[in-house]
């Protein structure tokens, strides 16, 4: 077959017994021909000229890692590293090349053995090795083809700088009490930053287990994924550490760190032992952690019924990082606010952080790490998992700190942004970097968790739980998708109910997925993809006349109303599945009903004067009461409230108003008064140097940035560029504070569109700073000049190739910010004028 695709779904019978070597490929579908052969002359070009074998983003499915023996030996001094290492590959089909993840590695030689070579000691081939840096990917070409089913081994020397930014294998520095500059070399690779360290299959699915060696000074340590089994010593007094080898792994969470740190360690009642590390000074800081991760992984081995699959597990506080924290496998590193708790200066808010962030990242030793998305446009099954048991975790081990309410805020939060156009579905395509790193936001995050949640409350969290351990045991040390998911929801009815008639499988023996719910039959997977494949959120509009509740749905967008022209076609095709749940003034009784259709009209049954829906707003929809609905429910509030639950009086309020988001930190005020004097800002400059807390560190930065005077708010972005007081890693914040100050508005947003090479030069045109810095500077302008202004500046960007979805979000937000005045401003004249 000349130049065409033909797709083939390997129906290997995967059996780790009788097939292990094979049956990973159950989960690869490949292209069956080779492209290079067929027609050379549409490739792209290499570095040398010469054609580029491969033309696809993605790699070839032809060669898969089994292991990968990775050596690597970092210098602190100069700044750079040397590395080796041996990939053993199978071979799937007939093969000329083997096509590899590389971005900024000097490769140095690469060689290739059959399993025959290396049976017989018999020396590697030289490869040919190609580079296409535009698609971040090497091809070593071999003299004569690799046989389909045999293993070969491929060596790789490579070498390159430390990275200057956060990704991939980069220094890190901090600042001792004694005022010694000390650089530490660590690794952050999610989601495509693996082939900045070492050259490899780079995606998802490719998961294969990796021997780490490091070589270091005796002065450091180094720490991987597993545990050390032995230091040799090598000559010039350097000494090399051997690491355990992994479970199979993606490369996303492969992890290593030469540093000095010091640590604190405990043993979880299932024997894994969790240490946490920091910088020496830093060491008193890191007792909480400990106590809340020996909790928290308690926790998780008992609720998912599955052990941490790792004899160790390391907490490390990393001094410059650019995310929260990242969950490598048995390695998870942390900015130092995420993980540090010094009970002089953090206040609760940051424990309940601290808290979060644990929790967050040991879930993902689950999801995503034993369980983990086929590809990155399911990236929610990661992030929004772990945001939802988050929710379950600290719960139960922290119940003082009133986690539902974070959690619902969290719910609140995303509606503000799903109620705009410019939204997405929670999966959605995602194939070069930058539209893989875009997929990082709060769709994954927080809408993927309120879903979660509201589908947990739809099927019981009996239910829900006894499903989702279904779905970690059936594809622990491999990959899942969306229907994965929803197919082990709805095949996990509780023994009881093929007998007592709830909402669950019909029949125990049917092979179908359907629940039965209220008599009627339904999908998990009907109900499921109407909220991942629709972006937006339902508005449900309820009517009650007499006994008849009459219920419509409709999409909610934020400032767009009925009588505006756009409406009717922004309506179209919108339909979702939703589990409705109401409450009444005569019973203490949750009702449920699923709504599929655009109206529906159901028989309450008995009178009732007033009914409030979706109780204790698990449901992710927003409540419009018609006709007397919403009089009824003030009437109640005001005649006694606690006839309503807490949650539900939440959910009125934000339904009423579309927002709700926080008492501001005392701290936070307390410093911004002191700050509005030059003595006071300067004293408040001077501790921020000094203070060793990141939490108050952040209270600092926060009330400087509220300064009136212009010139220190310049000299506070100064300070953040260059990088030493204020460090790059919190450029975004403060930029985004000095926005938010009226005399930094203008200074913010001009620094950006002055200094857009210089900022790049700091941080990847999609990392999430650089998202924040963009929407943080320009989403409160406001006027039709100002919308201009930035219009022009992200198209010039675009015509220089740079785009991204942040940009529709701004300018979507800036136009409804201008309609919002436009409609409001009057009145708000009116309103200003009869206060005064
Ligand atoms: N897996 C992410 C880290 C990450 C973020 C990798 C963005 C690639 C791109 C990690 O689990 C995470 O979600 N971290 C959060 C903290 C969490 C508590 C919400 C973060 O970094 O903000
Ligand atoms: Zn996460």
């Amino acid at each position: 077959m000349v130049n065409t695709h033909r797709k083939l779904i390997l129906n290997i019978y995967c059996s780790a017994i009788i097939l292990p070597q094979i049956c990973i490929c159950s989960q690869f579908t490949s292209s069956s021909n080779d492209q290079y052969n067929e027609n050379p002359g549409v490739f792209p070009v290499a570095t040398n000229g010469e054609p580029f074998p491969w033309r696809e983003l993605r790699l070839p499915t032809k060669v898969i890692p089994l292991h990968y023996d990775l050596f690597v030996h970092p210098n602190l001094t100069s700044l750079d590293f040397v590395a080796s290492e041996k990939i053993e590959v199978l071979v799937r089909d007939t093969t000329q090349f083997i096509i590899l993840h590389s971005h900024g590695l000097e490769i140095m030689n690469a060689t290739l053995q059959s399993e025959e070579d290396l049976r017989y000691k018999k020396s590697g081939e030289k490869l040919t090795v190609l580079s296409y840096p535009a698609h971040q990917q090497i091809a070593l070409l071999v003299p004569e083809k690799l046989m389909a089913d045999l293993r070969y081994s491929v060596a790789i020397d490579f070498q390159a700088k430390l990275a200057d930014g956060f990704e991939g294998f980069y220094k890190s520095t901090y600042r001792t009490l004694g005022g010694e500059t000390r650089t530490i070399a660590v690794t952050d690779f999610e989601p495509t930053h693996a082939r900045m360290a070492f050259p490899c299959f780079d995606e998802p699915l490719f998961k294969a287990n990796f021997s780490i060696k490091i070589r270091r000074e005796s002065r450091h340590i180094a720490l991987s994924n597993m545990p050390k089994v032995k230091t040799i010593e090598r000559e010039g007094g350097l000494l090399e550490d051997h690491f355990e080898t992994t479970v199979k792994m993606s490369t996303y969470l492969v992890a290593y760190i030469v540093c000095d740190f010091a640590s604190v360690s405990g043993t979880a009642s299932s024997g894994v032992k969790v240490s946490i590390y920091a910088s020496p000074d830093k060491w008193s800081q890191t007792h909480y952690a400990l106590e809340a991760s020996l909790k928290l992984l308690d926790f998780y081995e008992n609720y998912f019924n599955i052990h941490y699959p790792l004899p160790k597990l390391d907490l490390v506080a990393i001094p410059d990082f650019e995310s929260g924290a990242m969950e490598n496998w048995g390695l998870v590193t942390y900015r130092e606010t995420s993980l540090l708790f010094d009970p002089k200066t953090s206040s609760t808010s940051d424990k309940l952080w601290v808290t979060k962030v644990i929790a967050h990242e040991l879930a993902h030793q689950w999801f995503g790490n034993l369980v983990t998305m086929e590809w990155w446009n399911d990236i929610w099954l990661n992030e929004g998992f772990a945001t939802y048991m988050e929710l379950i975790s600290v719960n139960v081990t922290y119940p003082e700190l009133q986690f539902d309410n974070i959690f619902l805020n969290d719910c609140f939060e995303v509606i503000k942004s799903d109620s705009l156009n410019s939204s997405r579905p929670v999966s959605k395509q995602a194939e070069t970097p930058t539209q893989i790193q875009e997929m990082f936001d709060d769709i994954s995050y927080k809408k993927g968790a309120c879903l979660l949640n509201m589908l947990k409350d739809f099927l019981s969290e009996e239910k829900f739980k006894k499903g989702i351990i279904h779905y970690l045991k059936k594809f622990s040390y491999r990959n899942a998708k969306n229907d994965d998911l929803w197919s082990s929801l709805s095949n996990s009815c509780l023994e009881s109910d093929f007998t007592s008639g709830g909402f669950c499988y019909s029949d125990s023996k049917t092979t179908s997925n359907t629940l039965t719910f209220l008599e009627e039959n339904v999908e998990v997977k009907d109900i499921m993809t109407t909220w991942t494949r629709q972006k937006g959120i339902p508005l449900v509009v309820v009517e009650q006349e007499g006994r008849l509740l009459k219920l419509r749905q409709e999409r909610f967008l934020n400032g767009v109303f009925r009588d505006d022209p756009e409406w009717g076609a922004l309506q179209e095709r919108y339909l979702w599945h939703i589990p409705v749940t109401y409450s009444t003034s005569s019973s203490n009784a949750i009702h449920r009903h699923l709504l599929t259709s655009k109206t529906d009209t159901l028989y309450l049954p008995e009178k009732t004067s007033w009914v409030k829906l979706n109780v204790d707003s698990n449901g992710y929809y927003i409540v419009h009461y018609e006709a007397h609905g919403w009089d009824q429910l003030i009437a109640v509030l005001n005649q006694n409230h606690t006839l309503l639950r807490p949650k539900d009086r939440i959910g009125l309020i934000h339904d009423a108003f579309q927002l709700v988001s926080i008492p501001s930190d005392v701290l936070k005020i307390v410093y911004s008064v002191g700050a509005q004097t030059t003595e006071g800002w300067n004293y408040l400059l001077e501790q921020y140097g000094l203070s060793l807390s990141g939490a108050e560190k952040n209270k600092i930065l926060y009330a400087l940035s509220t300064s009136k005077h212009q010139e220190k708010l310049i000299k506070l972005i100064d300070l953040g560029m260059e990088g030493k007081v204020i460090k790059t890693q919190d450029l975004a914040s403060l930029l985004y504070a000095i926005a938010r100050n009226p005399k930094g508005q203008q200074l913010a947003w001009n620094f950006v569109k002055e200094n857009w090479t210089h900022l790049l030069e700091r941080f990847e045109l999609s990392s999430f700073p650089m998202r924040i810095i963009i929407s943080g500077t320009t989403s409160h302008f406001s006027s039709k000049d100002e919308l201009q202004e930035v219009k022009l500046f992200f198209e010039s960007l675009q015509t220089q190739g740079s785009y991204l979805e942040i940009f529709q979000i701004v300018l979507e937000t800036i136009s409804k910010n201008i309609k919002w005045l436009e409609k409001n401003l009057p009145s708000l004249r009116n309103w200003l004028l009869i206060s005064i």
